[in-house]
């Protein structure tokens, strides 16, 4: 108390001056008629006062009625208590009024708690709105180091920011999907921020490069993980996932039980390996391609097998079988094409070679029993289907041949046909002027 005094002793001319130009200018009577727009009964001292005031004591107007608790009709008084119906700054933000002062950081998640883990309370609002934030937080890294006594950990409003509070579905919220990844960026890609601990800093920069941030970003596709869809809201995991790790399968749901089935199940989880991420990573996830398996030099599987043993062999073996389904899916490719060029009718075939690539496509799925039996049987069937739509391209451009070659003939015969015309025509021509020469010399 006695502290706050002097603090305000200490402020309070230059907030009497501001005060002073305030109220003998315009902007005073603006302020106001806006909060009175806003909540037309309802006085607001605290923004009046603090709405002028500089750096981190100022919340303007336009800033709170953005915030969804302003738009509910909560006030400052809300959270921080206090009398807003009272001007002078030490009786507003007495004790005796109930007045709270600055939330400390470590407090912050009890207090959004006493009204969002009160379902009584939040169903007066909004029914559907879960109450559950603080005991999943409390699971999480974040919640479980606070409780130890790190401050530097993420609170509510690190995530959520405060005094500009939106819903998470207004795109200018800093936990709307395509803003959570910079959200969580201000501190874990803060290398300095983050020195204390043991963790890299490089998880925002992996993230950028990823498909996933291209298919969210670039294409608009929110059902694409950000951050928070792998790592959770408030848990320490998203609903329903026990490990982190493991999330990949909530959506890659094909990859994850093949996977689940293969060789090397059993062999990650004795090694204390992840499945997924073992050879896809976990943030920086690029665009795989058939240069990942195989032995090559940006084969995954090399990091593991070597010359000789089975793993190896079935790497070479796979790839062999992908190089060559797509080689003749390429060829078939070529040969239609060309015929379609030539004004041949191969819209069947066309269609055809679509399940062709069709199989490529689910061979690239069931490399991930790591079994070359499996793959093989869908290597087959589009192996079998790309060849019948090669023969027929073929064919296309036999036909197409031997049309040409009677074009030629047809030619040939209309030339000569053309010829031998005009050959009778002249012949025509002679014979009539011999008769008016004949003519002629009788007259
Ligand atoms: C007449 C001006 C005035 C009014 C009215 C006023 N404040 Fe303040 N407030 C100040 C000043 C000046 C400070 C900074 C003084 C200090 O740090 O103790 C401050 C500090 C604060 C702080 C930060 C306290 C801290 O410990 O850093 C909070 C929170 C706050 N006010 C909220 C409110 C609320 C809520 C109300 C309304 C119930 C309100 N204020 C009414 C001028 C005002
Ligand atoms: C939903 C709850 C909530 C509401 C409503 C709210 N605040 Fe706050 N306010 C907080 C929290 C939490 C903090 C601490 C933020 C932090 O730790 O960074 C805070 C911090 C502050 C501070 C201290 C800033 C600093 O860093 O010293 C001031 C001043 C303040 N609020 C004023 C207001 C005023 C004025 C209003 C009304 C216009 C208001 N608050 C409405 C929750 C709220
Ligand atoms: C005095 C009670 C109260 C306090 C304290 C409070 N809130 Fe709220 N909050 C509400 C109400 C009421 C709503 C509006 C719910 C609705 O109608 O959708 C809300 C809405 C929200 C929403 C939007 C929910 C949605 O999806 O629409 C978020 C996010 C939120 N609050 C976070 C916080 C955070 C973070 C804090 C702490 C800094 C906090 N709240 C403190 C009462 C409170
Ligand atoms: C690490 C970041 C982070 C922290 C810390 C955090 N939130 Fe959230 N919060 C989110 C994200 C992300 C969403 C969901 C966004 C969405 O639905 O797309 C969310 C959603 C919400 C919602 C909307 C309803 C819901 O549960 O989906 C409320 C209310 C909320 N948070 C309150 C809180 C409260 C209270 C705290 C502190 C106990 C808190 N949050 C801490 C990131 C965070
Ligand atoms: C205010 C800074 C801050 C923000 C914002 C923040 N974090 Fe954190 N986070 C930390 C700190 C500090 C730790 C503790 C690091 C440790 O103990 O290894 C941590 C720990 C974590 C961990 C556990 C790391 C481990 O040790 O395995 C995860 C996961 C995490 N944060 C995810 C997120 C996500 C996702 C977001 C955004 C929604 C986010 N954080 C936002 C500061 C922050
Ligand atoms: C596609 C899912 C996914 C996305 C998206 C994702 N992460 Fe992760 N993250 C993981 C997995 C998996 C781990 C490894 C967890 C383990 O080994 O237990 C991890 C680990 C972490 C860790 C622990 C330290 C480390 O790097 O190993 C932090 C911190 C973290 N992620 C933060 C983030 C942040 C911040 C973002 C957004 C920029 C993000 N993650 C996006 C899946 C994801
Ligand atoms: C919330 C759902 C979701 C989660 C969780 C998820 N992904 Fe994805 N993933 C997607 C979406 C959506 C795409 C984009 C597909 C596209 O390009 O059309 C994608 C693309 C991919 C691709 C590129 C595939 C292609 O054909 O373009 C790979 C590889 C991938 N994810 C691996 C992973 C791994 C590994 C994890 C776990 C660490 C993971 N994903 C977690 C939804 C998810
Ligand atoms: C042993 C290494 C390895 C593991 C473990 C692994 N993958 Fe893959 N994954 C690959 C290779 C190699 C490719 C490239 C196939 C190609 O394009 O020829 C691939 C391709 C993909 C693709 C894109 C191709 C497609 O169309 O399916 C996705 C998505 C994917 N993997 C997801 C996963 C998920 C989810 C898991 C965990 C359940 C997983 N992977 C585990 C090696 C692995
Ligand atoms: C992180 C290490 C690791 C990577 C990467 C890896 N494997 Fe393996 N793989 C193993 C282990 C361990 C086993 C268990 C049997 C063994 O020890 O050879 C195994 C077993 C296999 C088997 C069964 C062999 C048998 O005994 O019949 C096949 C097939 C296989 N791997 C294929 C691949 C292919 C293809 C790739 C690349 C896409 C790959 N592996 C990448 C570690 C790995």
């Amino acid at each position: 108390m006695v502290i706050l005094h002097n603090k305000l002793r200490a402020v309070l001319p230059a907030v009497m001056l501001l005060l002073v130009v305030c109220m003998t200018s315009p902007c005073r009577a603006q302020t106001q008629a806006s909060a009175l727009q806003a909540h037309p009964q309802a006085k607001n001292s605290c923004l009046d006062c603090h709405s002028i005031l500089p750096d981190e004591l100022g919340v303007t107007e336009e800033k709170f009625s953005h915030d969804i608790h302003s738009q509910k009709g909560l006030t400052c008084v809300s959270c921080h208590g206090g009398d807003a119906n009272d001007d002078d700054a030490g009786q507003a933000m007495s004790r005796k009024a109930g007045f709270k002062g600055k939330i400390a950081h470590k407090d912050v998640p009890q207090l959004c708690a006493s009204c969002h883990s009160n379902p009584a309370y939040m169903r007066q609002y909004n029914p559907s709105l879960r109450t559950d934030q603080l005991d999943q937080y409390k699971t999480s890294v974040h919640g479980k180091r606070l409780a130890a006594g790190d401050t530097k950990v993420a609170v509510c409003v690190d995530c959520h920011s405060v005094h500009d509070l939106r819903p998470p579905s207004d795109p200018q919220s800093k936990v709307h999907p395509l803003n959570v990844a910079t959200t969580c960026s201000r501190c874990h890609a803060d290398a300095n921020y983050m020195s204390s601990y043991k963790i890299p800093t490089n998880q925002f920069a992996g993230y950028s490069k990823s498909v996933h941030h291209n298919a969210m970003v670039a294409r608009g596709d929110l059902s694409a993980p950000t951050c928070t869809t792998c790592h959770g809201n408030h848990a320490a995991s998203p609903p329903g996932v026990a490990n982190v790790a493991n999330v990949c399968s909530t959506c890659h749901v094909f990859q994850a039980q093949l996977f689940s089935s293969s060789p090397h199940q059993e062999a990650f989880t004795a090694a204390g390996l992840p499945g997924c991420v073992t050879c896809h990573s976990n943030h920086e996830i690029v665009q795989p391609s058939d240069e990942l398996i195989g032995t090559g030099e940006k084969a995954v599987c090399t990091q593991c097998h070597t010359d000789g043993d089975p793993g190896f062999t079935a790497a070479a073996q796979m790839k062999q079988q992908l190089t060559q389904l797509a080689a003749s899916i390429k060829s078939a490719d070529e040969i239609l094409g060309r015929a379609e060029r030539s004004g041949m009718e191969v819209s069947q075939p066309r269609l055809e070679l679509t399940q062709a690539h069709d199989a490529l496509m689910k061979s690239r799925v069931t490399i991930h029993s790591f079994k070359p039996a499996l793959l093989e049987a869908d290597i087959k069937l589009g192996m079998a289907t790309a060849a019948k739509d090669y023969e027929a391209g073929k064919k296309a451009m036999e036909e197409r041949n031997f049309r040409r070659v009677g074009l030629g003939f047809s030619l040939v015969a209309i030339l000569l046909m053309l010829v031998g015309l005009q050959m009778y025509i002249r012949h025509i021509e002679r014979n009539d002027r011999r008769k008016e020469a004949v003519a002629g010399i009788h007259q």
